[in-house]
């Protein structure tokens, strides 16, 4: 398993950017263990709603505050006490911002140093989400909208996590330059157009080609508009009979080590979709975590590539690889990788078609 340092990416381990942590199911008032960015942490909704991300490790004597089951802070459901959590040990609470606020048996308010890391969480399209930097700094872009989420007529994805990968997210982000792989993997026969734009924080690819995944063999082209926000949200959209709208996100939980989530929206042509139509989006969905499981395999078995040996009518690597670079370094140099590769790439072997849908 390769790790950040191996691809020179940069002075940090980890990318700065917005990043998938669950889905809206995955916190409750239990809270859970989840370790991200080489930590372990702890996620829990509070009495309110809201949810959190923490340190996992108490400051008193080190106890982890999820991984517990018979202690009475826990047995008598103090384990979440309005938006805090409670230490199995010794019940010390801590308040959303991390900060313990409650030591039940201690005469003196708690001590500045008693407190935890702790993360901003927002809740969108049915996931969770949070900002990861480096340097501490505030989001220097937005989450995207997900707008298809509040639509009717479009039928919500149902995001599935695909487990852990030890592949590093390098590995996942070339993927945008890869015109090579799509006909042996994807079946995407009769290529028509394969071109990748670089712009600041995001990079595009477009591809107008055959799926034989997904629209068996003998179909019309179909054109996909794919794009990276920041280092780990990729959206999709299919244009066809119903168009759709895919998510891949994936986030590192150690070096080298990524976990990933799959959805996809689909457009119906009933206003209020019928059970039918749900039915018809779940196979769709399905559809699209096979053609993603393609490339999963592929990933999960690979040795790391540090080096791509190139070849005339492979897409720009090289390019991904600089843009990826941004993430990793101060947010005061990312306009260098940036300016390196801004612009419009055409990939040997595939025409320029118009350039007609938006991202
Ligand atoms: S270890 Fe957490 S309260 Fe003592
Ligand atoms: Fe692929």
């Amino acid at each position: 398993m390769a790790k950040t340092a191996d691809y020179a990416l940069g002075e940090y381990t980890y990318p700065r950017g917005w990043f998938m942590i669950g889905t809206s199911a995955d916190a409750t008032t239990t809270p859970a263990a989840v370790r991200y960015f080489g930590e372990d942490m702890v996620m829990y909704r509070g009495e309110s709603g809201k949810v959190f991300l923490i340190e996992a490790y108490c400051p008193h004597m080190g106890t982890h505050l999820a991984k517990n089951t018979s202690s009475y802070v826990v047995v008598d459901k103090k384990h979440v006490e309005g938006d805090g959590i409670r230490c199995p040990y010794h019940a010390w609470r801590f308040g959303p911002d991390g900060q313990c606020d409650d030591i039940p048996y201690s005469p003196v308010k708690p001590p500045k140093a008693a407190c935890v890391k702790s993360w901003k969480v927002v809740e969108r399209a049915g996931c969770l989400w949070t900002w990861y930097d480096p340097e501490n700094g505030l989001p220097d872009y937005e989450l995207p909208a997900f707008e298809q989420w509040d639509k009717p007529s479009w039928v919500n994805w149902n995001v599935e996590c695909l487990g852990e990968l030890a592949c590093h997210p390098q590995e996942v982000v070339d993927n945008m330059a890869d015109k090579g792989h799509l006909e042996p993997v994807h079946g995407s026969i009769d290529m028509i157009q394969f071109e990748n734009e670089f712009d600041g924080i995001l990079v595009r690819q477009i591809l107008t080609a055959g799926h034989k995944t997904l629209a068996g063999s003998g179909a019309e082209p179909m054109t996909n508009d794919t794009w990276y926000t920041g280092p780990g949200i990729l959206q999709s959209t299919m244009i066809g009979e119903y168009p759709s709208h895919m998510l891949i996100a994936h986030t590192p939980v150690d070096d080298g080590v990524i976990k990933v989530w799959y959805g996809l929206f689909v457009k119906v042509k009933n206003d209020q979709p019928t059970d039918a139509d749900r039915e018809l989006a779940r196979g769709y969905e399905q559809a699209g975590v096979a053609a993603f499981a393609q490339d999963f395999e592929i990933w999960a078995n690979k040795r790391p590539c540090i080096n791509p040996l190139m070849v005339r009518g492979d897409g720009p690597f090289d390019k991904v690889r600089i843009w990826y670079k941004q993430f990793y370094n101060p947010r005061a140099r990312a306009g260098e990788f940036q300016n390196r590769v801004n612009g419009r790439y055409v990939t040997r072997g595939t025409q320029q078609a118009p350039w007609d849908t938006a991202a």
